[in-house]
């Protein structure tokens, strides 16, 4: 199977190595960690590759140097224990996931997420602390895309579930991290709800057409989730400020988005998203086979005063893990930035002017954090990535300038070992609360 070979495979061992090589220079600004979670499951077997689970690998850099690496599984009860979809009293069992998704800072938390469960805390070193619910208070799984308003501190995020009669359910924890609100949205049916967006003033939701298909729960081992050509897809928008209010929902043409770039509130009133979207996913078939699809940089403008949403394709470069200088989620951040194939590519939103960085044949990245460099939003700093280098099998964090992308990289961190190809993570400053 395609998720378990090559740079997919799992890696048998957790590491620590210290005073790693470097070529080039490491920013003396970078002091703090960069994590990275993906799936990488312990028995060396799964289903699909969104199963696996997590192991968080990271990298401390400070004072110029890269201090140590170190991966570490991160120990759910699935981990320990096993699966475990129901408790005793027969309710969902929130702790049993594989926590493979994200890894993200907030209230001086550190958090591994998976969407179908709670979160789990890690220590600075990658130990787990265990299963958070915010001091009880929280009943829901919760998406590995929470978000941070840059002006209140705020965290917003949501839960859904596959067959629970609540299935989408939106909650906000305060800077604190006291979970403040908590409120069910309803949709059409089950739809897999993977991210969201924040804008300065709103929340949008997006309902698209991939549901729960109890059929392929039933014969286990796949995603349990297909594509349904009869349920439509919409865009939910609550405002901020009535948090309870009603949601306002803008038809869109039939898509999936796993991930949005940014949104924004525009000053004519519309509200402004980048999203990658697919035209289609996991139609089935008769052979149970579905056509690979391919996301491409799409704006989504919702004009409320109409009602409409206009869509607009802006690239046709295939990419996925869109991200920004995350002190601009909400805001009009200009800029945004994909991994495509070998590449990572820079995208000026105003313009639709690109840069980009080519690695190289082989040598491939993942996902780019932005590290800041000093405190203005929207200033410089760089993009940090692991990459696989298909011919030495080993893996290099890698340190670009994000304000001069095609130059040659700042740094390059030489790992003990191969990163296996994972999902999404985080430069965690040591100055972050
Ligand atoms: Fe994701």
């Amino acid at each position: 199977m395609k998720h378990l070979g090559g740079n997919y495979a799992p890696v048998t061992e957790e590491l620590t190595a210290h005073d790693l090589p470097v070529t080039g220079t490491i920013p003396p600004e970078l002091a703090g960690w960069y994590l990275r979670n993906g799936p990488n499951p312990a028995d060396a077997a799964s289903g699909h590759w969104f199963f696996g689970d997590g192991m968080v690998h990271g990298v401390r850099l400070d004072g110029g140097r890269a201090v140590s690496y170190r991966n570490r599984w991160v120990r759910t009860t699935r981990f320990t224990d096993g699966t475990r979809m129901y408790d005793d009293q027969g309710r969902r069992d929130l702790t049993s996931g594989p926590a493979n998704t994200h890894v993200v800072r907030h209230a001086g938390r550190t958090l591994a997420l998976v969407e179908t469960a709670l979160p789990y805390e890690l220590t600075r070193d990658l130990d787990t602390l265990g299963p958070y619910d915010f001091d009880g208070r929280l009943g829901t799984a919760m998406t590995a895309h929470p978000k941070t308003c840059p002006a209140t501190g705020q965290l917003h995020f949501f839960g859904y579930g596959m067959a629970e009669p609540t299935h989408l359910t939106y909650h906000r924890a305060d800077a604190t991290g006291e979970l403040v609100i908590s409120r069910s949205i309803e949709v059409p049916g089950p739809t897999m709800l993977h991210d969201f967006a924040l804008t300065a003033g709103h929340v949008v939701f997006m309902d698209l057409p991939v549901v729960f298909d109890l059929e392929l729960a039933l014969t286990g081992g796949t995603m349990p989730y297909s594509w349904d050509d009869g349920y439509g897809a919409r865009l939910g928008v609550l405002r901020r400020d009535d948090p309870h209010g009603a949601v306002r929902w803008f038809d869109v043409d039939p898509c999936y988005v796993f991930h949005s770039l940014n949104a924004h509130d525009a000053p004519d009133g519309t509200l402004v998203l980048h999203v990658m979207r697919y035209p289609e996913m996991w139609r089935r078939t008769a052979d149970g086979s579905s056509a690979p699809q391919r996301a491409v940089l799409w704006k989504w403008t919702i004009d409320p005063a109409r009602g409409t949403v206009r869509e607009e394709q802006i690239d046709d470069r295939p990419g996925e893990f869109p991200r920004v200088d995350d002190r601009l989620t909400g805001l009009d951040s200009l800029h945004g930035h994909v991994t495509c194939g070998t590449s990572l590519v820079r995208y000026d939103l105003t313009t639709g002017a690109v840069t980009a960085h080519d690695f190289g044949p082989g040598r491939t990245p993942g996902e780019a954090a932005f590290a800041p460099a000093d405190d203005v939003p929207g200033g410089p700093g760089w993009l940090l990535t692991y990459v696989h280098d298909a011919a030495t099998d080993r893996s290099d964090l890698v340190v670009l300038d994000a304000g001069d992308l095609a130059a040659a990289p700042v740094a390059t961190v030489h790992l003990p070992a191969r990163v296996p190809f994972g999902f999404h993570g985080n430069w965690l400053a040591d100055t972050d609360a």
